[in-house]
């Protein structure tokens, strides 16, 4: 396949190149100005909502060479095996995706706070790869962000060291981030949860923690990623390396399966939203118009929850709810939906909401009568980090542009060879990240360390952006100003920051910064 470095190093990047290139756009329902419709050709809710399975642990004599430590620390050892695999992601059909243990999405990693991890992830894909995880605070050789120097080669393996010394545990996801192509390689399937727990979030008893876990019926605690994507007539995943806007899709899945069904019990359900969609944006609610709380930001718990009854949820945001179904009936015809009502028919950004149009994301079959051990006390996270605005000695302003159809930031394409920002261990920075123009979206996402936005456009922000962040939607014409503190002596050298529409971040929007001691 032609990829986009091989574009760009032959500079076919002529707006004349990529029509003959490209051809026709595949969604052809967004040509026709089709409002998500979903895919045509699947019945939906025929499939049960796959729950990805949990990652165990090998003994690392199972893995020659892979680092051991003495420092005292507690460390688990992991092996991946990344591959292609033919797997049902439509009903009765067989898609041939990549994934990590070749399934999609790969297997959640259950990590705690102050426990590391080592993952041994072995390439037996067709070109490079590269593992990101993405909410962590990551040392950077184990960052796997898009630097060609942490790409693995097929038929190698990277040792990923994961310190998960993060402030607060929280639901974090892992992809790839190889350079120019990771749009393609996510879209194949190349994701899949992290969640860190921590004993603060044990003690709040939220549904599915340890107390609640024991009751029959579960889980209770249910990650649950939102994925569009286009579907040939061979029931084959179609992505166009030559569309830079933005890869929407018409087929919505979620953990895999197209518009699933959970059966659920009359009680409190955690759900972990992550939006793991390559350019799309969503409006999340429940169909019966009934609140629910939000819990949880990209990093970790809130302070206190709130009651809502819809959110945004950009590109590699996450957002956690409890939702809580004790209020409905339990019985054959008690259906509840998960709807998107945001509109978006090309990658420059969604069109609005549209609260009419309610789309079909999923099912929940209130069926059963189960106890519910769980809460959602008053208050949440306690040990969120406290950046101080008075302490920070750095102000930097990133502007995120378009320019000849490509991207960039402050009017320059990322160059792995090239730092963008020098910050030193310790420090406080505010960081201004604005939007070109153009009615473009830009989600922002900064690698190695989470932060609190202290405002959008002067006004203070609500809701689960209020939460510890790492990315930051930027509609058109968007100021936003962000606020961290680089803490952690074992995280220095290079991270990346990007656009987290993965066509814009291939297209080098996307900056490298060195944290120095
Ligand atoms: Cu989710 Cu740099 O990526
Ligand atoms: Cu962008």
């Amino acid at each position: 396949m032609l990829n986009r470095r091989d574009l760009l190093k032959a500079g076919l990047f002529s707006s004349t190149a990529m029509l003959h290139l490209g051809g026709a756009r595949f969604n052809s329902w967004a040509l026709d100005g089709g409002k998500n419709p979903g895919n045509p050709n699947v019945i939906p809710f025929q499939a049960s909502l796959p729950i990805p399975v949990t990652k165990t642990p090998v003994s690392p004599a199972t893995l020659p060479g892979v680092p051991l430590f003495n420092d005292g620390i507690p460390t688990d050892y992991f092996s991946v095996n990344v591959h292609q695999a033919l797997v049902q992601l439509l009903p009765g059909k067989q898609t041939l995706i990549w994934g990590y243990d070749g399934i999609t999405p790969g297997p959640t990693f259950q990590a705690r706070l102050g426990r590391r991890i080592v993952v041994r992830q072995t390439n037996n894909l067709p070109s490079n790869m590269n593992v990101h995880h993405h909410g962590g605070h990551t040392q950077s050789l184990s960052d796997g962000s898009a630097l060609p120097a942490l790409e693995i080669p097929p038929g190698n393996f990277r040792d990923y060291i994961y310190d998960n010394d993060d402030d607060v545990g929280g639901t974090h996801w892992y992809h790839d981030h190889t350079l120019d192509v990771t749009g393609h390689n996510v879209f194949m399937g190349l994701a899949g949860f992290y969640i860190l727990d921590s004993a603060t979030i044990d003690n709040l008893n939220l549904p599915g923690g340890p107390v609640d876990a024991n009751v029959a019926g579960g889980p209770f605690d249910v990650p649950l990623v939102i994925q569009d994507r286009t579907f040939d007539a061979n029931n084959q995943l179609v992505y166009n390396p030559f569309d830079h806007n933005g890869f929407i899709g018409n087929t919505f899945l979620i953990n895999g399966a197209v518009q699933p069904k959970l059966r659920v019990g009359n009680r409190k359900y955690r759900f972990r939203l992550l939006n793991g969609s390559n350019a799309r944006f969503y409006q999340i609610s429940i169909s019966s118009g009934r609140s629910f709380q939000i819990i949880g930001s990209d990093d970790g718990l809130l302070k206190a929850p709130f009651e809502a009854t819809s959110f945004r949820l950009g590109p590699a945001e996450r957002v956690e709810i409890v939702v809580d179904f004790s209020f409905y009936v339990p019985g054959p015809n008690t259906q509840v939906f998960l709807d998107n009502t945001m509109i978006q028919t090309e990658g420059r950004g969604p069109d609005g909401v549209d609260p009419t149009q309610p789309f079909h994301l999923m099912r929940f079959d209130v069926m059963d009568t189960i106890l519910d051990n769980s809460t959602v006390p008053a208050v949440l996270e306690t040990g969120l980090p406290v950046f101080n605005r008075a302490e920070a000695v750095r102000r930097r302003t990133f502007e995120f542009n378009r320019s000849d159809g490509a991207w960039q930031v402050n009017s320059r394409f990322f160059d792995p060879n090239r730092i963008d920002a020098t910050v030193k261990l310790n420090t406080t920075e505010i960081w201004t990240l604005k939007n070109g123009g153009g009615g473009w979206f830009h989600p922002i996402h900064i690698h190695r360390n989470g932060f609190f936005i202290l405002d959008r456009n002067g006004v203070r922000v609500t809701g689960h952006e209020a939460g510890l962040k790492d990315v930051f939607v930027l509609a058109g014409g968007d100021q936003v100003n962000v606020i961290t503190k680089y803490t952690g002596a074992k995280q220095l050298g290079e991270y990346v920051f990007h656009c987290h529409n993965i066509e814009h971040e291939d297209m080098r929007m996307m900056g490298l910064f060195n944290v120095v001691a």
